[in-house]
């Protein structure tokens, strides 16, 4: 018998998990246990990259069980797990806003559910199944009966943690439920206006996100630090894939930079470095405090400053000792305002200076599509020699959550994800040329443009 689909994949996700073993071993890197680690695994980090054997094999590897995973499973039970799949979401909530794991991280060993209803006044028998949930999920494990204890991925939801800033924005729920609506709607179903999204039907009002964001001080907070918790799992890919060396002669403008953190990421890294944080005036409070806490205290007083600019008004910074840089900005935008925001950058930059465009780039494009400037070894062309799966299957099956946030981003503010043609699309409307595309070990990559004619 033929088994040719299967045989393939066992072969890529064999060759995908020697490779990971041989790559972890060269870079000194301990094993991995998703049970009885107490500690995070280095790799869990959000500070360094993953080294690239490593985040190469890892996604192939994913990929492969991801497609073993459509390939085995009973379609029924696919469609249980789509039906259910809310309380995925509902339950990490519960667990983290009650209370339940900063709790659980106390008892390594497993604490009861007798303990926890005592402590945290919630019913016992509500609490295991939730739990037994959570532990189907992967989040902890049932080590007796009735005694749970936290597995290594749910340290990523303790206080401080970035998964937990990306899981506490409220309202999401709300948000997905609007989108059949949304779709049918009279008035918004061909919409491309911001004021016209699932997001107004949700919370039934008619202001944009961004002007309702900003009259809600808590919300406000609660949604910068998962902006900021989004862009920090891509920043360790932009800082070591990109050569940043090259902007050393100019002041790096950080276009709607939101806290400022990819700029203090960058400044820390990087001291010869000069950047600004533009943002709404709302935010700068916040950038100013997020400067001070965070920025090293060694640094070149004003290495990194704050201020006030409205994407859409003239860039007052104009010239070649600027280079402009769009993190996770002009996604947020349909094709007429990203031409707008741009346009601004084209006319304020020098001939010499450089935008440098952060986004994610959907769909398969290969590496010659343009030049590149910089050292290829830099790059990382993903395309495992050993797999048999080609890199679109694998691109797709690692793009799960690239998806759904394009998905999110879609439903409050109408805004698009885009391929390498589309951007070009926008980039060339306003005035700008892509010189160089770097892929990095995230799944952004960053479109670096000059003036046309330049
Ligand atoms: C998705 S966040 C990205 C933040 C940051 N670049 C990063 O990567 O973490 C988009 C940012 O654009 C800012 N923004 C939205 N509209 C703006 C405007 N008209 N002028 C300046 N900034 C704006 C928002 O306040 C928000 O911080």
């Amino acid at each position: 018998m033929n088994h040719s689909e299967l045989d393939n994949l066992q072969t890529t996700l064999n060759n995908a998990l020697n490779k990971l073993r041989i790559a972890m071993d060269r870079s000194m890197l301990p094993p991995l246990s998703s049970q009885y680690g107490n500690e995070m695994h280095p790799l869990d980090g959000l500070d360094q990259p993953t080294p690239v054997g490593v985040y190469e094999a890892r996604r192939a590897a994913l990929a492969s069980v991801a497609e073993l995973k459509n390939l085995l499973q009973h379609p029924f039970e696919k469609a249980a797990e789509s039906t259910f799949a809310m309380y995925d979401f509902v339950t990490v909530q519960v667990f983290v806003e009650h209370g339940i794991v900063d709790r659980m991280a106390k008892e390594p060993s497993g604490i009861s559910v007798k303990t926890l209803q005592s402590e945290l006044n919630i019913d016992c028998h509500r609490l295991t199944t939730i739990l037994r949930h959570l532990s189907a999920c992967g989040w902890i494990r049932e080590t007796q009966d009735g005694i749970f204890a936290l597995n290594r991925p749910s340290r990523i939801l303790l206080q401080g943690q970035r998964g937990r800033a990306l899981i506490s924005v409220p309202g999401n729920m709300r948000i997905a439920e609007a989108l059949p609506q949304w779709l049918t709607h009279p008035e918004f179903r061909f919409s491309e206006s911001p004021e016209h999204t699932a997001f107004q039907l949700a919370n039934d009002i008619t202001k944009p996100f961004f002007e309702w964001v900003k009259d809600d001080r808590n919300y406000l907070g609660r949604f910068a630090a998962c902006v900021e918790a989004l862009g920090e799992y891509v920043t360790p890919g932009i800082l070591s894939d990109y050569p940043w060396q090259t902007c050393l002669n100019s002041t790096i403008i950080d276009c709607g930079g939101g806290k400022g953190s990819l700029a203090i990421a960058l400044a820390n890294k990087f001291p010869a470095l000069r950047l600004v944080v533009q943002e709404r005036g709302e935010m700068i409070e916040l950038a100013e405090a997020n400067i001070k806490a965070n920025l090293d205290p060694s640094s070149v007083p004003g290495t990194v400053v704050a201020e006030a600019h409205d994407l859409f008004s003239a860039q007052p910074r104009t010239g070649d000792n600027y280079t402009f840089m769009l993190r996770h900005v002009l996604h947020n935008w349909p094709e007429t305002q990203a031409v707008s925001i741009l346009e601004k950058l084209a006319a304020a930059a020098g001939p010499k200076s450089k935008i440098l465009i952060i986004e994610r780039v959907s769909g398969h494009y290969p590496n010659t599509h343009v030049q590149l400037e910089h050292d290829l070894t830099n790059t990382t062309d993903i395309t495992t020699s050993a797999s048999l799966m080609n890199e679109k299957d694998i691109l797709n099956s690692s793009s799960r959550i690239p998806y759904a946030l394009a998905l999110h981003l879609l439903c409050i503010l109408n805004c698009h994800e885009r391929t390498l043609d589309q951007w070009r699309t926008i980039i060339s409307r306003a005035g700008l040329v892509v010189t160089g595309l770097y892929k990095l070990r995230a799944y952004v990559s960053i479109m670096e443009c000059r003036v046309i004619g330049a």
